[in-house]
């Protein structure tokens, strides 16, 4: 990524772990700047990453290359519609990583005609792990899009998608994802725990259990279900459990909230000013 300047209006976790990537990647650091309501966070930012920080976002928006809309969703439309005037002079690319912000919605309150990326993070992102969906509207070119993904490629793995409604199936799979995660982490320990583990030693075997496997399968070129396979001997104790997990309805479950989670994101772009 060659150096321009970056600008983040919002200085919460998302914004903080982006920069920290980007510090970490050795970025320069007085090519950042971070604009927050807050003096508080913006004196954090800057003491930790020795970011500039600026209290006004349109003053910010005019002198940027790069703009990362890091607010929450619901502030989303008041923050463009304030920066939109900058924005139009100065005509930055402005990468949204608010969940359910679609690109129209964006581009109307900043006054049409500008280069989108709408980001798609997860929360492991706050430990450099995290899965990034990106989309880019037509005004993007292609310097801007590979600036994009080595911002994003800072915090984890980027994956663009061609059509902008893919998004709401991200959400569902990788965005609430760690959640889903954390539920069957969560049921294995207790049941652990009811057949006679400690709760300390439950919760280490659980995590380590789920490190393993995630690793395994990033390492292999196998599918899921081929090192699945591999680990269930006929007649053994994984193939018992798995034959509860099929006869219990695992694979309708997971189907059935992939459906409902991307509905809701749906739902929540409409809300949200989406059309
Ligand atoms: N955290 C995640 O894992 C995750 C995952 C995917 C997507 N995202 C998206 O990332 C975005 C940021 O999330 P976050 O978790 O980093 O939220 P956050 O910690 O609440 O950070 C947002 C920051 O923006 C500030 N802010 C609000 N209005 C502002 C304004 N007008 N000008 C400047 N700053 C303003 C907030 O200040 P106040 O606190 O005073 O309001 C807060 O410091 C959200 O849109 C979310 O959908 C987050």
């Amino acid at each position: 990524m060659d150096h321009q300047r970056i600008g983040f209006i919002g200085g919460g976790n998302m914004a903080s772990s982006l920069i920290g990537g980007l510090i970490n990647n050795n970025y320069p650091s007085h090519k950042i700047t971070v604009s927050d309501l807050s003096d508080e966070k913006l004196n954090e930012l800057s003491s930790r990453f020795t970011v500039n920080t600026e209290k006004n976002s349109a003053a910010l928006a005019k002198t940027v290359d790069i703009l990362v809309l890091a607010v929450k969703p619901q502030h989303m439309q008041a923050v463009a519609e304030q920066i939109a005037e900058a924005v139009q002079e100065s005509q930055p690319l402005v990468v949204s990583i608010a969940a359910g912000i679609r690109e129209a919605s964006l581009e109307g309150w900043l006054g049409g005609s500008v280069a989108i990326v709408r980001c798609m993070p997860n929360t492991p992102a706050l430990v450099k792990t995290g899965a990034t969906g990106l989309h880019a509207n037509a005004h993007v070119d292609e310097n801007q899009r590979n600036n994009t993904e080595s911002l994003l490629r800072a915090v984890g793995i980027t994956v663009w998608v061609d059509d902008e409604k893919e998004l709401d199936t991200v959400t569902a799979l990788s965005g609430s994802g760690p959640a889903y995660f954390f539920l069957v982490m969560e049921a294995l320990e207790k049941a652990a725990i009811d057949a006679g583990l400690s709760q300390k030693t439950a919760q280490l075997l659980t995590q380590e259990t789920a490190l393993g496997a995630a690793k395994m399968a990033l390492a292999s070129s196998e599918s899921a279900a081929t090192l699945r396979q591999h680990v269930t001997s006929p007649g053994g104790t994984t193939e018992a459990a798995l034959a509860v997990m099929e006869e219990q309805g695992l694979r309708d479950i997971f189907e059935n909230a992939i459906k409902a989670a991307k509905l809701r994101s749906e739902e929540l772009s409409n809300e949200l000013g989406g059309s």
